[in-house]
């Protein structure tokens, strides 16, 4: 298992991808870690919207509200327009709602633990071990849909999804190394997006594609199952 994580954190020292909010692995290796609320914000924005349109939304909001008591004490109004055109505005609204909970209840510090986390709005089991995963180094698993594809190919896991959750949560889990989490909560991601991709997956350049079950077995591109709506 540790030599797994190992090998994907190696990957990702020299692939990672660059966003705007994610310190680079050389400089979090030194000890640098990112602003938890810049982290909050990107992982709230990359809820069923892509990388590539977040970025410059995440960059407008840091420069309108630097700090989550800026976002706290801004307009309702101004909110919701900065956020029109990424959708799903439930998520703006519930963005307002944390900013205050945190100004409100927590000293407008973020919180690092998981559980805390998820008591504020807006912030489910995802978005809780995310933060706290990337944020504050926290050996937390995080599942998105990446993360998934990865585990049920690695293991050649062919439960449909949903039922496949709690049994690729638990193989995540187990993967999960106690040094640096939160560079390896995103190599996993960025595999997932980048080369474990849904149709074609590139399992010639995968770090991990000797230990790949599904790669062995000829699956790959078929995992993971769905149920059929
Ligand atoms: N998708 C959602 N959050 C991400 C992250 N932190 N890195 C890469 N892809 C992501």
């Amino acid at each position: 298992m540790r030599e797994r994580s190992l090998q994907l954190l190696e990957w990702y020292d020299v692939h990672a991808r660059s966003m705007p909010w994610r310190v680079p692995p050389a400089d979090r290796k030194a000890g640098a870690l990112p602003d938890p609320y810049g982290i909050w914000l990107s992982e709230v924005m990359l809820q069923q919207t892509t990388v590539a349109a977040v970025r410059d939304y995440w960059r407008k909001f840091m420069g309108l509200w630097p700090t989550v008591a800026d976002l706290a004490a801004a307009q309702d109004a101004d909110v919701m327009a900065a956020w029109a055109g990424l959708g799903y505005y439930a998520r703006a609204r519930n963005l307002l709602k944390c900013a205050r909970a945190v100004v409100a209840d927590h000293g407008g510090v973020f919180p690092p633990d998981h559980d805390t986390l998820l008591t504020l709005p807006g912030i489910g089991p995802y978005t809780a071990a995310a933060v706290a995963a990337i944020a504050f180094d926290q050996p937390e698993t995080v599942l998105d849909g990446n993360v998934e594809r990865v585990m049920a190919r690695l293991y050649d896991v062919h439960t449909p999804l949903p039922a496949a959750k709690p049994e690729l949560m638990a193989l995540a889990k187990a993967l999960t190394p106690q040094e640096r989490p939160g560079d390896y909560a995103q190599a996993v991601m960025d595999l997932g997006a980048t080369i474990c991709t849904p149709k074609s997956p590139a399992c010639g350049i995968c770090p991990l594609r000797d230990d790949c079950m599904a790669r062995i077995a000829g699956t790959a591109p078929v995992l993971p199952k769905k149920t059929p709506k």
